[in-house]
């Protein structure tokens, strides 16, 4: 077992995560029609699985690329600087990009991408993620397109890690009891 069962509660069972999607796809598909070109730009590497499984669900004429960031002098508290670690490597001028995330906490990785992606000229520029922890932010940056706004708990499964484990998992489980 990769994790210890008695620390964690299931949280999300596949069906709840494959409704969610569900959701997110139909907005997104009302959004932008099949000619529109689209791009959905994953953030590496929790939202692997998230991308994949809401690409299949698109209509439009659609390309997907992965970004990785990294967070120097990252405390506790999450603060410190971002710097990319992978780029992008599509043109995004005459696309409209989505950014995905599998979870959003104090949305510095997000605010930091979103600011960077903006700077290069997309059609249009929008964010899905799967999880909000909006009662986290830190910086002022919504999401367009969310499956669900969560409590502050520690998440693992579906791209999300426990030191880069369990990201396998196809089910989100909860941690009972922090610390
Ligand atoms: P932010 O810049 O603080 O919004 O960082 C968000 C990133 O932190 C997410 O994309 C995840 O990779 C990671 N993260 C946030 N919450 C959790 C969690 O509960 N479990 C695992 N990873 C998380
Ligand atoms: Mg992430």
């Amino acid at each position: 077992m990769q994790f210890d069962e008695r620390q964690f509660r299931k949280f999300l069972s596949e069906q709840d995560i494959s409704d969610l999607l569900d959701d997110i796809a139909a907005a997104i598909n009302k959004d932008f029609g099949m000619n529109d070109k689209v791009l959905l730009v994953g953030v590496l590497k929790g939202a692997i699985v998230v991308t994949a499984d809401l690409v299949r669900r698109l209509h439009s004429d659609v390309d997907v690329d992965f970004v990785r960031c990294t967070a120097h002098g990252k405390s506790l508290s999450g603060s410190g600087t971002i710097s990319i670690l992978r780029d992008i490597s599509v043109d995004v001028r005459n696309r409209h990009v989505i950014i995905v995330e599998e979870i959003i906490d104090s949305g510095r990785t997000l605010k930091f991408l979103y600011d960077r992606i903006k700077s290069a000229n997309p059609l249009s520029l929008k964010i899905a993620t799967l999880l909000d922890k909006s009662s986290k932010r830190v910086v002022k940056i919504d999401a367009d397109y969310v499956g669900k706004v969560v409590d502050d708990q520690f998440l693992i499964g579906y791209g999300l890690d426990l030191e880069e484990r369990c990201r396998n998992l196809p089910e989100v489980y909860a941690l009972k009891y922090p610390n």
